[in-house]
């Protein structure tokens, strides 16, 4: 469903009455197209403190237009405000600030560069994770960071989004992997979000196809965010294998042959569910997107029991059953990576959903439990928590709620299937194994949860 506010806000008379009354203005987010190879398109600027110098060298992979910027300059030309081009992507290491009066490296840094940012920036701040740090002082230092980013996150305009990376020891080789998504427009609709990374010994071998030689599993693929997850993940060389409802076996099978893909018509909560799906999957796979999903909402007080009953078995039991078994019988490889589709009502609970909100929350617990285990094998297990997202589900929502959803979140607009869809595909790479047991919300910055 467009969004014709958007529309409005961006034409020459929208701009100017949005600007006079102090309406929201979103703006156009610019989105990765296929084909692209270049991360950032446009100048990245890099600075603080030793892990600016690991980002430099692989940086030339990025873009072309690298500059250095801060007291301590690097092998790259430096950047001098109101002089230097409009930034597209910045990386600012943080991971040496140890004390409070070094914080203010913060504002040293940043101050100067709002002005000069380009449409849709990416900001990176780099970081240590505080729980692994002994000194309280620095552990203090470095959970600042979270405040400082979530709050300059909100304070961007025109597209620019900002995360934290706690990068954990040995975690230093996957840094380019995390930045090839968070400094592209594959991150377009992602902001204030703060995101672990640990080591992990496998690596992508092709960034053209990260996900050659890895086969997919994507359940609800048949339409909405689920037929873009496909999308993606064949884009990005998967092997894919759709599966939906036989009701929706049409749509499915069409989706299949445009993707060169095989499609399996199986409702995930059949008794017999986890024995056909073993079947259909002699060879085994290495991603399973858990993305079926369904909402029955009504008040606690008029819930049915059928009601509760339905979304809690197709979106928290089936996802558990359907691991549990793929992971028993060896069919999901070691290395794998499962990826669960959660919502940011299992986050923020929403009124009228306490049976869709526990069933999301349930699959971010379920992938914080699992995590240290499943790590064992290296497989990683992550939730993605989308926002608002312009689909068939949320264009059922009444008008006036479906407004306030849209402009509740920092960047002033609902998402789009895609912004999902890269999220995830970005957690199926083989160096994905960084990040595991967490939630990545896909919203926005939306306000609720935040
Ligand atoms: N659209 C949003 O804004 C939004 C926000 C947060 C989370 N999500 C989550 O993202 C996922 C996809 O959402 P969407 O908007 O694309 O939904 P959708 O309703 O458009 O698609 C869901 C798909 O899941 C399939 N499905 C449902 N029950 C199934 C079952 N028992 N077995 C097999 N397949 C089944 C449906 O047939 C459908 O094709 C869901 O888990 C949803 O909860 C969506």
């Amino acid at each position: 469903m467009s969004d014709r506010y958007i529309d409005f806000a961006n034409s020459s008379l929208g701009h100017r009455l949005v600007a006079a009354i102090g309406l929201p203005s979103p703006v156009r987010l610019e989105r990765w197209q296929a084909g692209r190879l270049r991360p950032v398109d446009g100048a990245l600027l890099i600075g603080g403190g030793p892990l600016a110098a690991k980002v430099l060298a692989f940086a030339n992979k990025l873009t072309e237009a690298i500059f250095s910027y801060g007291p301590e300059p690097l092998v790259a030309p430096a950047w001098i405000p109101g002089h230097g081009p409009k930034l597209k992507a910045v990386v600012f290491d943080a991971s040496a600030l140890a004390h409070t009066d070094q914080l203010k490296q913060l504002r040293e840094f940043f101050q100067p560069l709002l002005k000069n940012l380009d449409h849709s920036a990416h900001l990176v701040i780099l970081g240590r994770a505080p729980q692994n740090l002994s000194d309280p002082f620095a552990a203090s230092a470095q959970r600042a960071l979270e405040g400082f980013s979530r709050s300059l996150a909100k304070e961007l305009r025109n597209g620019g989004t900002l995360q934290l990376l706690y990068v954990g020891d040995g975690a230093e080789d996957q840094l380019e992997g995390a930045l090839r998504f968070f400094l592209s427009p594959k991150s377009a609709y992602i902001s204030g979000q703060v995101i672990r990374l640990e080591a992990c010994t496998t690596q992508v071998q092709d960034w053209t196809r990260p996900l050659a030689g890895h086969k997919a599993l994507v359940t609800g693929a048949a339409r909405g965010i689920g037929a873009s997850i496909a999308e993606t993940l064949a884009r990005d060389g998967a092997e894919v294998i759709l599966l939906d409802v036989p009701q929706a076996k049409a749509d499915l099978d069409a989706l299949a042959a445009r993707l060169g893909a095989r499609s399996i018509a199986l409702d995930i909560c059949a008794e017999d569910a986890t024995t056909q799906l073993i079947e259909q999957l002699p060879n085994g796979i290495d991603i399973v997107v858990h993305n079926a999903g369904i909402t029955r909402d009504k008040t606690l007080a008029n819930m049915t029991p059928q009601y509760w009953d339905a979304v809690l078995a197709v979106n928290l039991n089936a996802p558990q059953v359907l691991t549990k078994a793929l992971l028993d019988s060896g069919t999901l490889h070691d290395n794998g990576r499962v990826v669960l589709l959660a919502s940011i009502s299992g986050i923020a609970g929403n009124r009228g959903q306490t049976n869709y909100a526990a069933s999301k929350a349930g699959l971010i617990g379920l992938a914080q439990a699992w995590a240290p285990l499943l790590g064992e094998r290296g497989i990683s297990i992550n939730a993605v928590a989308p926002g608002f997202i312009e689909t068939q589900m949320t264009a059922h929502i009444p008008f006036a709620l479906r407004e306030a959803g849209r402009r509740m979140s920092s960047l002033g607009q609902g998402g789009i299937p895609q912004d999902v869809a890269e999220a995830v595909a970005w957690l199926g790479q083989p160096g994905s194994g960084a990040v595991s047991g967490q939630a990545l919300r896909v919203c926005g910055q939306s306000l609720l949860g935040a």
